[in-house]
């Protein structure tokens, strides 16, 4: 069956297109008349938590959020239980997978077993049964002898490393921002060293086999400018943020609001500021959500016991268009350039574009309309967003998955 989506402002960075439609005809028509085309959102750091953890989400749960939120491809991150560390895990997921995504899922498996830091999974046989990348992300391998022989290991099997980069020595048990805010509230801080001396580190170790090497939600300024300095010596880094390192601070963190309680933390003014240059100047190549459900148990306790995380799948697009669109940080293609054409590029598939005859992942937009977000509304089976009760900007209107309609607003 096909479906004529007319009258639209197609933006198509990929095709250097920004224009409206022309009339054809078709089975279905949307008349996407004052709304935006794009291609669908394609969102390279999302926490399922199927195996192990189905009552913060399954992969049902976070495929349909994610149709809501008009992405139309996730990296699965492999800190689920067990982790993906082996073929049979996978091949597990995978199952999982074909039985109740609603979305194209890739998966991540981890750099080490268990992701303890330990001993190395054995990265060629990830590939081999389908991973697209290896992240140990939630951790760190902090032993650089390790991390040097992961590199190999991934560069001689061809898969990407996605780094989380936090010096457990230096965040210890810090639960939010160290600063001002942090000692007026009591909280233990986690320093921007704890991650930018990382960032440092996996790059350098990269940059010495020729590995590449992706940096996962960027949450400094430091960090910004040492990727800014390896991409001009022609390291082959490349990064992302999350809409909330660019839409609060820990300022927003007043009344110990435990959905604001994130790893890396939500930091000062300095850094937004800066996180958001690194989108305009496209030393960020992308924005992913970090989606991290979590149960009401686990977080509407105290701010030091509660777990990191937030989910994002949702909203990440219309806090993009709120902060990136309408502050005039980003066009339209600059955005749609960081929310599917580089996350493609990063993940070497062949998606991110509207190209004839490219798969019809593609989303509708009503940019301009408000909306309350709700915790009931949220279709996450995790409620924990910083955002319940905000109003934001910017509805996903219709996501089309594989030529198909799998979520009209
Ligand atoms: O806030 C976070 N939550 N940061 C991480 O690195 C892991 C994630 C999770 O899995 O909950
Ligand atoms: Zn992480």
């Amino acid at each position: 069956m096909s479906i004529l989506i007319k009258n639209g402002r197609v933006v198509d960075p990929a095709n250097k297109i920004d224009a409206v439609n022309i009339q054809a005809q078709a089975a279905t028509i949307i008349d996407a008349a004052g709304k935006i085309v794009a291609s669908g959102i394609i969102d390279i750091h999302v926490h399922l938590r199927e195996p192990g953890r189905e009552d913060k989400e399954t992969v049902a749960s976070a495929t349909a959020a994610a149709a809501k939120g008009g992405v139309t491809t996730v990296l699965a991150m492999p800190n689920t239980h067990p982790a993906m560390d082996c073929e049979d895990n996978i091949k597990l997921l995978q199952g999982i997978i074909k039985k109740s995504a609603l979305v194209n899922v890739l998966i991540c498996g981890t750099l080490t077993k268990e992701r303890l830091g330990q001993e190395l999974s054995d990265i060629a046989a990830l590939k081999k049964v389908g991973a697209l990348a290896i992240s140990d992300d939630g951790c760190s391998v902090d032993s650089d002898t390790l991390m040097l022989e992961a590199f190999k290991k991934a560069k001689q099997a061809g898969l990407l490393t996605v780094c989380h980069c936090e010096d457990k020595k230096l965040s210890g048990k810090g639960v939010m921002n160290l600063g001002f805010n942090s000692t007026r509230l009591g909280l233990r801080g986690i320093s921007n060293e704890s991650e930018y001396k990382r960032v440092s580190r996996d790059i350098e170790l990269a940059a010495k086999c020729g590995a590449p090497v992706h940096i996962a939600h960027v949450s400094c300024r430091e960090s910004v400018d040492i990727i800014a300095a390896a991409k001009k010596r022609g390291v082959k880094v490349t990064c992302e943020t999350a809409p909330h390192y660019f839409a609060l601070t820990d300022e927003d963190i007043v009344d110990y609001d435990t959905n604001m309680k994130i790893n890396p933390p939500l930091r000062a003014k300095q850094d937004v500021a800066a996180i958001k240059a690194g989108l305009k100047n496209m030393v960020i190549d992308a924005i992913a959500s970090d989606h991290a459900p979590h149960t009401e148990n686990e977080k509407d306790i105290e701010f030091d016991r509660a777990e990191f995380g937030k989910i994002g799948l949702e909203s990440g697009l219309a806090i993009s268009i709120m902060e990136l669109i309408e502050k005039k940080i980003l066009s339209w293609q600059e955005l749609v350039n960081v929310l599917a054409v580089n996350p493609a590029k990063i993940l070497g598939i062949d998606k991110g574009t509207l190209s004839v005859g490219a798969q019809a992942d593609l989303i509708v937009i009503d940019a301009g309309k408000e909306f309350i977000l709700e915790k009931k509304s949220i279709v996450s089976k995790s409620k924990n967003s910083p955002f319940i009760g905000r109003r934001l900007k910017g509805l996903v209107e219709y996501t089309i998955y594989n030529g198909k309609v799998i979520y009209q607003g």
